[in-house]
């Protein structure tokens, strides 16, 4: 377990990612029922962005810091809201003037849209990522982290009681055979929950291998979203990702479709969004809508 978020925060996958989780906590904490939120490869919580790890790889850069100084009047609403909810925790930190200082993750992100009552786990691995994390959230009791294998807690955490849950899966690939082991994860956490909404962020390195897991993920019906920063795949490099969503809630593909390709024409010309719809809708709306 080499892979360490410090060094990507905020990049063009964290712009995908985080404006899509943001939007599914907004739509499924406005029904007046209780959520669990799982976060299946948590990460540190934050991170800050003047770090060594951030500044080596530019990352931030020309994906969060391009993105917000783009940002004006005529914002869609999902990205004016994720980029409020990094703002406002950049602030916590006492971050002012000089640019954005300190990115949330994932867990920051869920804790931010929590109300009274809604429950939060969070597993991250490995142990120095983990300490970061419970660091993060000492004395909040609404968040529990859980230094645990993430797919583990598909199986021992669902169904959650609440009947009402999202579970983010956010794995680092760095196993040759983890789009293997997340679908069986996935198939069971499915098993146990089937109503639950699951967004599965994945790297686009391997077309071939992209291909494959979405055919093996067909049965959900998961909606699809992509990020590519060209038309080629750069070896060694990550310039390309997806998340699949399985049984978003009501409104959200209408809020990423406008959110997605306004995200792709500000990260640059070549920048394309793709979003297609399950199957069964597919065939009434017309996909991919392609940014720029
Ligand atoms: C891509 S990062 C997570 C980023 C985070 N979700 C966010 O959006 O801010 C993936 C994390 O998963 C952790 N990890 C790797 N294998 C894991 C496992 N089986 N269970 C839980 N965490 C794992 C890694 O240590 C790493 O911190």
């Amino acid at each position: 377990m080499n892979y360490r978020h410090g060094y990507h925060a905020g990049n063009f996958a964290d712009l995908l990612k985080h404006t899509a989780l943001c939007e599914l906590l907004r739509l499924l904490t406005s029904k007046d029922k209780k959520l669990f939120v799982l976060d299946t490869h948590a990460g540190a919580g934050g991170y800050d962005l003047a770090a060594d790890k951030a500044r080596r790889t530019g990352e931030a850069e020309a994906g969060i810091v391009r993105l917000m100084a783009e940002s004006r009047a005529g914002t869609p609403g999902a990205v004016a809201r994720y980029l409020s909810a990094v703002q406002a925790y950049d602030r916590k930190f006492g971050a002012s003037g000089g640019g954005l200082r300190r990115y949330p993750g994932s867990p920051r992100l869920v804790r931010a849209a929590l109300r009274p009552g809604d429950r939060f786990v969070a597993c991250e691995k490995h142990p120095e990522e983990a300490l970061h994390l419970k660091r993060e959230f000492a004395g909040d009791r609404a968040v529990e982290v859980s230094q645990s294998d993430g797919y583990h807690a598909l199986k021992s955490m669902l169904p959650p009681p609440e009947r009402r849950g999202l579970v983010l899966i956010d794995p680092p690939f760095e196993a040759t055979d983890e789009f293997e082991v997340l679908l069986r994860a996935l198939r069971h956490g499915l098993r146990r929950f089937a109503i639950g909404c699951y967004a599965v962020w994945y790297p686009i390195k391997d077309e071939e291998a992209v291909r494959s897991f979405m055919v093996s993920m067909a049965d959900m019906k998961p909606l699809v979203m992509e990020l590519r920063l060209g038309r080629d795949l750069l070896p060694g490099k990550l310039a390309a990702c997806g998340l699949a969503v399985i049984n978003p809630p009501w409104k959200f593909e209408e809020a990423m479709r406008e959110a997605l390709p306004w995200i792709a024409a500000r990260l640059g010309p070549d920048v394309r969004a793709t979003i297609s719809a399950p199957p069964a809708a597919a065939a009434s709306a017309p996909a991919p809508a392609s940014g720029g």
